[in-house]
């Protein structure tokens, strides 16, 4: 089947007809990527980019049926259809029933499949020689690079996204794996990749690319391993680049296209995530990758004489009856407790009484990209109401009440303040810097950087001590009976 995918040396009109078609899935995949780049029209990108993916399809079932006429149809329809039912029905039930808070898991695990697959696809290239159009028996050498690539980094990506999933899920530990040798481990099996291709591609020896496989599922595997828990989703993304690579070099094996365009478009979309992630916790990507970061699950911070100004929800509710403005700060906490609906509830309560109530949203609050801004459009939060931290930052002196709602070192004073601190430099929502900020979270337990927050221990900060959902379902009662 992979040698029908092969575009005819002297290709037809129809040939050029559908590979214009392929083009149009390319342009669609990207105005759907556009469409992505803001909450008010991710939906409508998401539809695009589908649209533009049954497109690719419908062209690439035209090449394998049209060019298959002296084959035995009936089996490749079972296989094709077998493949698009399973597939289909398994992405769909994922898709509906996994919680929002697992979809970094969701994302990972799809990537290792994608990887996975690209690695058969060019796996079936070397190993099922007989299916191989005449022209490309011996292999081109350009050819063996593309299968040679597309094994590597599909393989590690499967094996990668499958320890992240893994890590995330809790079945494998959350805190940095040390390897024996530390990141050269890691370099001495991507020389010894490299020698396992360099020896498969110049002796023509098939057994080198097995080896290449090999190596390549312990290089996912001990790549991620040495990565804390709470950077997966920078690594995710990193291997959603890379899921896009093995496809694209896949494509250059089979000569097919659809599949070259929108693996370079995930290659390339994905790096650039993985960088603006970076970027937004003021970290290098090779400090994400090697700097064993992230203490999740530190234990909690002991307060020692500092001064915590403990409120109860109806502290809470009385200074809210007499703010004009309020600015909600979302973090993590809020997606662990799932209180998107009681924080939109508490919003309507105010706006019925005249407070203006916005939301201050921070690139990487939460454990994934957009994850608080799906959060609240899941509660039906109008999007002119998130502000970014550019909108955001100098309103807070201006602001009455800031609600930070399970967030940590999205607005740790320290990043701006003390040289010393691990995140000092990440750009921060600046609370501290509102006439009152209440804080609700559980405990002084201290969040993703493992660190202790001063804004805890400011005169201006209330703390109120509980699981964000109760909390702002009992601050809401008590306001409505004011
Ligand atoms: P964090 O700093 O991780 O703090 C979350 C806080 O939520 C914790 O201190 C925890 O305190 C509280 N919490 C947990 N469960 C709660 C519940 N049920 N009710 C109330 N509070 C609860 O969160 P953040 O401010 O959103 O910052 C995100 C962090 O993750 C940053 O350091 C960022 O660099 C990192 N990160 C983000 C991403 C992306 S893309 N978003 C990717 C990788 C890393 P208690 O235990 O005391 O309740």
């Amino acid at each position: 089947m992979i040698a029908l995918l092969q575009v005819p040396d002297a290709p037809s009109a129809i040939d050029s007809v559908l590979l214009l078609l392929y083009v149009a899935a390319g342009a669609l995949f990207i105005f759907g990527l556009r469409g992505l780049g803001s909450p008010r029209t991710a939906r409508r990108g998401n539809q695009i980019a589908a649209a533009g993916m049954v497109l690719a399809i419908l062209v690439t079932l035209y090449y394998v049926f049209d060019r298959s006429r002296t084959d035995d149809l009936s089996v490749l329809w079972w296989v094709i259809v077998a493949g698009l039912a399973i597939g289909g029905a398994v992405g769909a039930l994922l898709a509906l029933r996994v919680q929002m808070t697992a979809m970094p898991e969701l994302v990972a695990a799809f990537n290792g499949f994608g990887g996975g697959a690209s690695a058969l696809v060019a796996f079936a290239a070397i190993v099922a020689t007989d299916t191989v159009v005449a022209t490309n028996t011996p292999y081109a050498t350009e050819t063996e690079i593309t299968v040679g690539l597309s094994i590597a980094i599909g393989v590690v990506t499967f094996s990668g996204s499958f320890v992240a999933y893994g890590k995330l899920q809790g079945v494998i530990t959350g805190r940095p794996v040390a390897l024996p040798g530390g990141p050269y481990f890691n370099l001495v099996l991507a020389i010894l990749m490299t020698a396992a291709s360099v020896w498969a591609i110049v002796a023509n020896e098939p057994l080198g690319y097995w080896i290449l496989a090999g190596i390549a599922l312990v290089l996912g595997v001990t790549g991620v391993l040495p990565i804390g828990g709470a950077d997966m989703p920078v690594v995710i993304s990193l291997l959603n680049s890379l899921s896009g690579v093995a496809a694209s070099m896949a494509g250059f094996v089979i000569g097919n296209q659809g599949l070259i365009i929108a693996g370079a478009l995930v290659g390339a979309a994905g790096f650039i995530l993985t960088v603006q992630m970076s970027e937004a916790m003021n970290r290098s990507l090779s400090n994400v990758l090697f700097a064993g970061f992230g203490t999740e699950g530190a234990g909690p911070i002991d307060a020692g004489d500092k001064p915590v100004n403990s409120a109860t929800p109806e502290d809470v509710a009385i200074s809210l009856n007499y703010a004009q403005t309020v600015l909600v700060v979302p973090g993590y906490g809020l997606a662990v407790a799932q209180a998107q609906h009681a924080v939109r509830e508490l919003a309507t309560a105010l706006e019925e009484r005249d407070v203006t109530v916005e939301y201050a949203i921070h690139p990487v609050a939460g454990r994934m990209p957009g994850h608080m801004n799906v959060l609240l459009a899941e509660a039906d939060v109008p999007y002119d109401v998130l502000l970014d931290l550019d909108h955001s930052n100098p309103k807070f002196p201006n602001t009455d009440v800031v609600l930070v709602v399970g967030a940590n070192d999205v607005v740790n004073p320290s990043a701006r303040d003390d040289s010393g601190s691990p995140i000092f430099g990440m750009p921060i929502l600046e609370v501290d810097r509102a006439a009152t900020t209440v804080v609700i979270k559980r405990s002084l337990s201290p969040g993703f950087a493992g660190i202790d927050n001063p804004l805890f221990y400011l005169p201006s900060t209330m703390m109120l001590f509980s699981d964000a959902k109760g909390a702002i379902e009992h601050v809401t009662e008590a306001l409505l009976e004011l």
